[in-house]
């Protein structure tokens, strides 16, 4: 199995039907079915991004208690770390949960709950939290100012939801809050807004990494800057397929970045919904793309080099990697 940092994957995003039935039966929260393969075949078809995340934000009902979080986190912690992941460093949208009546804490100590035990088994795991765009920027502070009592339970901010209309630069403010806190910054861009989202996140949010990033590719400028100051980006083929931004696995771009020597990683971004983990998503690039076990290799490197993590935990996993390389198992 490929050792990697997985570092786009959205905990919302993890919730597999089995569990939200589950969660909707504990809670008492109607669903449009309880039989988990019904609900698991309404995911098959997502016209665009706005399209999934109705049926995503639909379904986050279920969640109401600490207890749920913590499932919910857990179940992904353990997945991933099956999936070869070392590394894993895990979106949550606290709005959401807000504006379903949750309290802050009870999502932070649940999903703390789930990530303390990852750790104590020998995973390396830190939470993110993301502003919901469609929101708007004011809305982002807030939740800041909510979230920083808990600070011990996140390292960096993000940004995502519905991309085109809602700019980088409309949320200034909370990444610079963000960067006086020392918190890491990242957000979602190009993924079906243009190269000039990708512009404004890193010049006005100042963001350490792009997730998604595909539309960058769209202007040469960029790619440059993008190589030249080895911004990494963190890539979602399998999620691009779904939401129809690629039209087969087949003509991913994800060869042509590697080519263009940008410093991209897979992730699986929500693998409840868009067919599979990140092992999945590995093996569907070797077999679909065609890349090989140097460029697997790459993309495995290319994740611990861009992940937030330190340079003690970095080299072992480089060397798992090298191990790897040296003798894949098949
Ligand atoms: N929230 C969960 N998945 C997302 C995605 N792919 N893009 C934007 N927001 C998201
Ligand atoms: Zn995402």
């Amino acid at each position: 199995m490929l050792p990697l940092a997985e570092l786009h994957v959205h905990v919302e995003g993890t919730l597999e039907a089995d569990l939200l039935v589950r969660l909707a039966r504990r809670n008492g929260v109607p669903l449009p079915s309880d039989d988990p393969a019904e609900l698991t075949a309404r995911y098959a078809d997502f016209a665009d991004l706005q399209a999934f995340l109705d049926v995503y934000y639909a379904n986050l009902a279920v969640l109401r208690t600490e207890e749920d979080f913590h499932d919910l986190a857990a179940a992904y912690l353990s997945r991933a770390a099956a999936a070869g992941v070392r590394r894993a460093e895990v979106f949550c949208d606290p709005q959401t949960h807000v504006r379903n009546g949750v309290p802050l804490e009870a999502v932070f100590r649940g999903l703390g709950a789930a990530f303390a035990e990852a750790r104590a088994a020998g995973m390396s795991a830190d939470l993110v939290v993301c502003f919901l765009r469609d929101l708007g920027g004011d809305a982002a502070v807030d939740l800041l100012r909510r979230a920083l009592p808990h600070r011990e339970h996140f390292i960096g901010v993000g940004l995502d939801s519905a991309e085109v209309g809602h700019p980088p630069a409309l949320f200034r403010e909370a990444y610079e809050m963000a960067a006086a806190e020392g918190l890491h910054r990242v957000a979602h861009a190009g993924e079906e807004g243009g190269p000039e989202y990708v512009r404004e996140a890193l010049d006005v949010l100042g963001v350490e990494r792009v997730d998604h990033g595909n539309r960058a590719l769209e202007d040469p400028d960029l790619v440059a800057r993008l190589r030249d100051e080895r911004v990494p980006l963190t890539v979602c083929p399998l999620s691009n397929v779904a939401l129809k931004g690629v039209p087969r696995i087949e003509d991913h771009p994800l060869p042509r970045m590697l080519e263009l020597g940008l410093v991209a990683t897979v992730n699986s971004d929500d693998p409840a919904y868009f067919g599979g983990y990140v092992d999945d998503v590995v093996a569907a690039v070797r077999t679909a793309l065609g890349v090989s076990d140097d460029d697997l290799a790459v993309l495995a490197r290319n994740s611990f080099a861009a992940a937030f993590a330190d340079d003690a935990d970095r080299s072992r996993w480089l060397g798992e990697v090298d191990a790897w390389r040296a003798a894949p198992p098949r």
